[in-house]
């Protein structure tokens, strides 16, 4: 097996007992699926190339919609003459005579297309309204000209802000603190309204703090494994934000693809689902994992001290949970960190500079979390 392909060991993190009517466990550890055809939107990048790759070893034709804006062709390179796969560099919304012939034959839908920065979320929010909720109805309304019977949707725990409760259940109230966590829970809405009303099979997954290989590190300053790679790589201390004792979800990649292949053979439409681990690491524990020294920066306004995913619903209902735990997670990352060769190596002024509409916009209420 490849290296791209190899699969970190499991997790000992087991915080919740699947159900035996969830769907089989493949002979690798691996959910198999329903899909004979799927459209994966945001096929090229980080997490969409993971469920590309899943979906292709399990012999799915893959149709990729992606503008190529924040994912990469290199993501996908290792796919680039294989039959069952084809790429269309469109940018969501397009019109949907260009949309429905791609849609068409498709057994799945799975839309991961989106802006998924925060700070320029803040800076630009009408381009994010665009991909994230037009992008978002705009393959609704495809998926329903084309009769694709089941939409599965990348939503975000960003739609918590700051929890009252800890661990956060599927029913907790949704204050999105930033245009980036609204327009992804507006896109959640869209998706499960359209199941309502037109009788698409939708089912919405509420990722938290999603790592792995090919996480997207565009010039923006995001998400921390990506700035903490790069600073590793260069020599450079890892920037903690506050005292570091904050502690967030991280979930490794292959396990949210395994979430994606298990909501697709879930017989029930309308459904959202947290995709966590249920077991959230302190940021300082990630850089003594990762090793090196760190600076402490400026505690942001709003940032949640915890996010952490109440895991018992998706555990009952689809018989998933996750199986990498951080330490093997973290370590999978690290053979592959040379794929970070090419991020920004963020510092203390970097960082102040580039977060600055963060404290100005956000200062006192909100529930910002980058890390
Ligand atoms: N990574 C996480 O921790 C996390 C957490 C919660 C939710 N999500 C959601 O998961 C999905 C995938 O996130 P990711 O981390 O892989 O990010 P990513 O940026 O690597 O992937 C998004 C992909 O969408 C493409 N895209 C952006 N705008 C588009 C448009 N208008 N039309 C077509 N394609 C477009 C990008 O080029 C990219 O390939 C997103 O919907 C994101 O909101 C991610």
């Amino acid at each position: 097996m490849s290296e791209r392909n190899r699969r970190p060991r499991l997790t000992h993190c087991r915080p919740t007992k699947p159900t035996q009517d969830g769907p089989r466990v493949g002979a690798g550890g691996h959910y198999e699926s329903l899909v004979q055809k799927a459209v994966v939107t945001g096929g090229a990048g980080f997490i969409g190339s993971h469920l590309c790759d899943a979906l292709v070893e399990r012999g799915v034709d893959v149709i990729v919609i992606d503008d190529l804006s924040t994912g990469h062709r290199s993501n996908l390179a290792h796919l680039q003459d294989h039959p069952r796969v084809t790429v269309h560099e469109l940018s969501l919304p397009v019109a949907q005579t260009e949309l429905v012939p791609l849609f068409r034959g498709a057994s799945h839908v799975f839309h991961l297309a989106a802006l998924a920065d925060i700070v320029p979320s803040i800076e630009r929010p009408l381009d994010y309204v665009r991909t994230n909720v037009d992008g978002t109805l705009a393959a609704l309304e495809a998926a329903r000209a084309a009769a694709v019977p089941r939409f599965l949707y990348a939503a975000s725990s960003s739609c918590y802000g700051i929890p009252e409760q800890y661990p956060t259940r599927e029913d907790a109230p949704c204050r999105p603190a930033y245009p980036y966590a609204l327009t992804k829970y507006l896109g959640e809405q869209a998706v499960s309204h359209w199941g309502r009303v037109y009788g698409l099979h939708t089912t919405c997954l509420r990722l938290f703090n999603v790592y792995g290989p090919r996480s997207r590190t565009t010039g923006t300053y995001g998400a921390m494994f990506g700035v903490f790679l790069a600073q590793k790589l260069a020599g450079q201390p890892y920037t903690v934000v506050g005292d570091g004792e904050q502690s967030r979800d991280f979930t490794y990649v292959s396990d949210v693809v395994d979430a994606f292949l298990a909501a697709s053979a879930h017989p029930n439409g309308g459904d959202v689902f947290n995709v966590g681990t249920g077991c959230p690491t302190t940021v300082n524990r990630i850089t003594e994992i990762l090793g090196g020294p760190r600076v402490h920066i400026p505690k942001r306004p709003g940032e949640p001290d915890r996010t952490h995913a109440d895991v018992d619903r998706i555990a009952t209902v689809l018989g998933w949970r996750a199986r990498i735990d951080i330490e093997t997670g973290i370590a999978h990352l690290l053979a592959e960190i040379d794929g970070f060769r090419d991020a920004p190596v963020w510092t203390p002024e970097t960082i102040t500079d580039a977060t600055r509409s963060w404290f100005r916009y956000l200062g006192g209420s909100s529930g910002v979390d980058a890390a």
